[in-house]
């Protein structure tokens, strides 16, 4: 574990996995530590590209920089944040791997008072968060989960997809005002769906990599808050919380139950936090003294992620237009024979 200095006042914590022997203090490591969050879920054999599921969450208290890392600051190219740089590698590697086909498309949903909005929405002139589409949970027969009212974008390639994040971006900052500073009582997934296959195969693979950028993790007593805020309060409060005990769970041995359905950020990342994927987690601290047990309590929670043991799966399945036609054919044949 290893504490680099990003800014004067801000410090972010890298924690587990390569890092360790990279992060230096200095810009440059920033940089450097950020790219390498960034393709994390991108460089190995089990990856994103090659059909495994992945998330990338920043943890931390409200003004301690998980936003400035997942999205990036505004001001210069070199404070852009995770999400550019995982889609620049991403695209890169896209053009270079000419065995398969790759197909991207990117939705980003953003989890207020446990109600889903959807952030790119194009129909929609949003003045306030209530005006985007409301997204809610499905869960079919065999538990898998599925977000009705959530679009899927097409992304061809970097630029179209950068586009879709400033929408999206666009949206939450609209959403927010002085009264409702949204952004930072909400979650944020940015996620990026890939498929893929080799020409002329019916297999195809499919994967998420999800970005996520958490509400603050601040306790209710310490806000002093009362009403709406308070209220907010008790639904980050209570949201993080289950996301704790997920991952509480998941680190425990021969655990048969998951608690995922306790909220609705660990159902939307029920495929993509445990045993099926790889999760990197980005722990942001204030380092003031007035934030100290709030910065303990931010590292106890990395400490428990960084015992999860995952065994990533390969979501891998025939097409299934290809299975139809070939039902069809078969069955034209059986019919030619009789
Ligand atoms: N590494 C950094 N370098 C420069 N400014 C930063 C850095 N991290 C955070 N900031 C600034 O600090 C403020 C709070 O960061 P932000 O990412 O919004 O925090 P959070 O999302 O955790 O509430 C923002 O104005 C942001 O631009
Ligand atoms: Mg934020």
């Amino acid at each position: 574990m290893k504490i680099v200095n990003v800014k004067e006042v801000e410090v972010s914590l890298c924690c587990g996995g390569k890092m360790r022997s990279e992060a230096q203090f200095g810009i440059e490591s920033a940089v450097l530590i950020l790219d390498t969050i960034a393709t994390f879920p991108l460089r190995h054999e089990v990856c994103v590209l090659s059909g495994y599921n992945g998330t990338i969450f920043a943890y931390g208290q409200t003004g301690s920089g998980k936003t400035f890392t997942v999205t990036g600051g505004a001001e210069r190219y070199s404070d852009r944040g995770i999400i550019p740089r995982t889609l620049s590698y991403m695209f890169g590697e896209f053009q270079k791997d000419s065995s398969k086909v790759y197909t991207t498309h990117i939705s980003y949903l953003e989890i207020y008072n446990e109600c889903g909005y959807d952030l790119l929405d194009p129909r929609h002139d949003a003045s306030k968060l209530e005006d985007l589409p409301k997204v809610t949970i499905m869960e079919d027969t065999d538990q898998h989960i599925h977000l009705k009212n959530l679009s899927l974008h097409q992304a061809n390639n970097e630029e179209e997809s950068l586009n879709l994040l400033f929408l999206g971006d666009t949206n939450r900052m609209i959403a927010e005002t002085p009264m409702n500073q949204a952004s930072t009582r909400s979650h944020c997934i940015f996620t990026i769906h890939v498929s893929s296959r080799e020409p002329g195969s019916a297999t195809i693979r499919r994967s998420k990599l999800h970005l996520v950028d958490l509400a603050g993790s601040e306790r209710v007593t310490k806000t002093g808050v009362g009403g709406q805020l308070l209220t907010e309060a008790k639904y980050i409060n209570l949201s993080l919380t289950y996301l704790e005990q997920v991952i509480i769970a998941l680190a425990e041995k021969n655990r048969a139950h998951i608690p995922y359905r306790n909220s609705m950020m660990t159902s939307v990342l029920r495929d993509s936090l445990g045993g099926n994927c790889m999760t990197t987690m980005v722990a942001t601290l204030s380092v003031d003294k007035r934030n100290l047990e709030e910065s303990i309590s931010t590292c106890r929670f990395a400490q428990r992620v960084a015992l999860i043991k995952n065994e990533a799966i390969l979501n891998e399945e025939i097409d299934p237009r290809l299975v139809s036609k070939l039902d069809a054919h078969l069955l034209t044949r059986v019919k030619d024979q009789g």
